[in-house]
């Protein structure tokens, strides 16, 4: 059996900018997230994701990068970064950081001199083609959207030239054919390991290689959002072997790769079978489309698709049972708060507890999104105004392109899945701006923080913070540890419209882990298990008669059982 130290880790990951404000600018920092080194200790955890905090003029929030080797000033210095990495090492916290090797910020001193002349020496860093002449207009090379809103390509007056950018136009896309590119970004990522840090969550990555530059004809539309044109191509393949074998994989550093849209389990094995060489895991987003998110217009509306969340789930667990290894989420800062995607509004503790539970008894690495651990939910969005994400913004236009008579309709449907709420600043306590900062914060908190907040659920023992921890510490510490970390996963029942329930095995013992998605009661018959204890449970009893559990609204449960022959 393959063993190696993230296995049994659980991660939390952290957005700096949101986390907290040691220096009282409104804005979260290196030296904020130092001081809650303690707090990330107490609940358990071992492992944090830092996104990015390079420096970066900031148009997507630090992914635009303009010095890899430095630290935006908002966030703090080198030093902070190197007193961080000290001070988690001494609490037996290990630190990944955020690789983002797909583009650069457009003011990156690379791009300053691509952009400059045709014959420059850093012209190839870059993808760059020709206007295409229609009716004697100049036109981007091919009809390819992009990521963000607007075409995959930008026109540079300069040299008359398009450079390609699958996401914002402050973020020209690096050139991974140049081998130049591959050996700068080698030589970026040897740096941070040298500096201490522990591994990557790879951004982007599945984008490395480029279709041939041909219209796209999945949609009609004049620009057109076709993935394929720089997804999951052969190419990043080769790319990724390459920085395996001479920076992963001598440094022993931990490698997650984001896959995102609609990557194929086959496609994830590529990326990250044990003995692929090339990541260590996959962050898949299958299971972040299981409910009416896109249609939704008020939130109570909400609804979970629970075979489609168990379908992905179950797929991926089923793919890399014997051959690789998951990380463990439910959402990052791309995405819409977990309580207000899956939870319940009127069941908040019990279907947040629930949701904990169905998660963290998979088999995977777990990591927790900033705020989740204290049920955090999205934000009131009231005008276009309130968002700070650019391809929030670009949504809104979009929702209003289609429908120009309803700007009501329109925000509404950019807010649901705005990558602001994510985003907005970390709830501490009831004290003015959340504790977050003593100055107003770069994004306004969320004006439910005097009800959701750390302080409250840290003086509560029946809080969700409190579920957390005691998940953390029965994957980490428990006897039920081999099980929870190591055992198999195995799918029961995967027609139940209201229930998720599944196995862990392991040599010795079967966990059975029963989550009621439903706000009603629910029955379940246990004839076939024998019932020897409760691991965890989310309300403080269970009722059985006669074989059958009575589950309560949202109720998880966790039974060590023997299986009745
Ligand atoms: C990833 C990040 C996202 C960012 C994008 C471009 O998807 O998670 O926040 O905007 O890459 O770097
Ligand atoms: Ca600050």
């Amino acid at each position: 059996m393959v063993k190696k130290w993230w296995m049994e880790s659980v991660g939390y990951q952290i957005y700096p900018k949101s986390f907290l404000d040691s220096n009282a600018d409104g804005i979260g920092d290196i030296k904020g997230i130092d001081s809650k080194l303690d707090y990330l200790k107490d609940l358990g955890v071992n492992l944090i994701w830092i996104c990015p905090f390079y420096d970066s003029p900031m148009d997507d929030n630090g992914y635009d990068v303009r010095n890899f080797f430095d630290v935006a000033k908002e966030f703090g210095s080198m030093d902070d970064v190197k007193d961080l990495i000290k001070h988690a090492h001494e609490r037996g916290i290990k630190i990944i950081l955020d690789y983002v090797l797909n583009h650069t910020s457009d003011e990156h001193p690379w791009f300053i001199e691509s952009r400059s002349s045709k014959d420059n020496p850093y012209r190839d860093f870059y993808i760059w083609q020709d206007p295409k002449i229609v009716d004697g207009e100049k036109r981007p090379p091919t009809n390819w959207g992009s990521f963000f809103g607007g075409s995959a390509w930008a026109y540079d007056e300069a040299t008359d030239s398009f450079y390609m950018k699958i996401f914002s136009d402050k973020m020209p896309d690096l050139n991974w054919k140049n081998e130049k590119v591959q050996d700068e970004m080698i030589k970026i990522a040897k740096t941070w390991l040298d500096l201490g840090i522990d591994g990557f969550r790879i951004d982007a990555v599945s984008h490395l290689d480029r279709a041939e530059f041909v219209d796209t004809d999945v949609c009609t539309d004049p620009i057109c959002l076709d993935w394929h044109k720089f997804s999951n191509l052969p190419k990043v393949h080769d790319y990724l072997k390459k920085l395996n074998k001479e920076v992963f994989e001598p440094y022993q550093a931990l490698t997650i790769g984001e896959v995102g849209g609609e990557a194929s389990i086959e496609q994830g094995i590529k990326y990250a079978s044990y003995d692929s060489n090339e990541l260590s895991m996959v962050f898949n987003f299958d299971h972040n489309w299981c409910n009416n998110l896109s249609d939704v217009l008020n939130p109570k509306k909400m609804t979970v698709r629970l075979k489609c969340l168990k379908k992905a789930f179950g797929k991926w667990q089923e793919a890399f049972k014997e051959i690789g290894w998951l990380p463990l989420n439910w959402l990052n800062h791309d995405q819409p708060r977990l309580m207000t995607q899956y939870g319940h509004y009127k069941y908040p503790l019990e279907s947040g507890k629930m949701l904990a539970t169905a998660l963290h008894m998979m088999r995977g690495t777990p990591f927790i999104y900033q705020g989740e651990e204290i049920g955090m939910t999205n934000y009131p969005f009231e005008d276009v105004s309130d968002f700070n994400d650019i391809s929030s913004q670009a949504n809104y236009f979009y929702h209003l392109s289609k429908e120009p008579d309803d700007p009501v309709k329109a925000l509404k449907k950019a807010a649901v899945t705005s990558r602001d709420n994510p985003r907005t600043p970390m709830q501490w306590s009831s004290d003015e701006f959340a504790g977050f900062s003593t100055k107003p914060p770069w994004f306004p908190v969320n004006p439910n923080y005097k009800k959701i907040n750390v302080t409250k659920n840290l003086n509560d023992k029946n809080s969700l913070w409190y579920h957390y921890q005691k998940l953390i510490d029965l994957r980490r510490h428990s006897l039920y540890k081999e099980t929870i970390v190591y055992g198999s996963y195995e799918m029961i029942d995967p027609e139940h419209e209201l229930l998720y329930n599944y196995l862990r095995k392991s040599k010795n013992e079967t966990l059975l882990v029963i989550n009621s998605f439903s706000p009603k009661k629910v029955t379940y018959n246990l004839t076939k298990y024998q019932i020897i204890e409760v691991v965890i449970n989310n309300y403080k009893d269970y009722h059985i008669k006669e074989h059958t559990i009575m589950l309560k609204p949202f109720q998880s449960i966790v039974f060590k059982v023997e299986e009745k022959l």
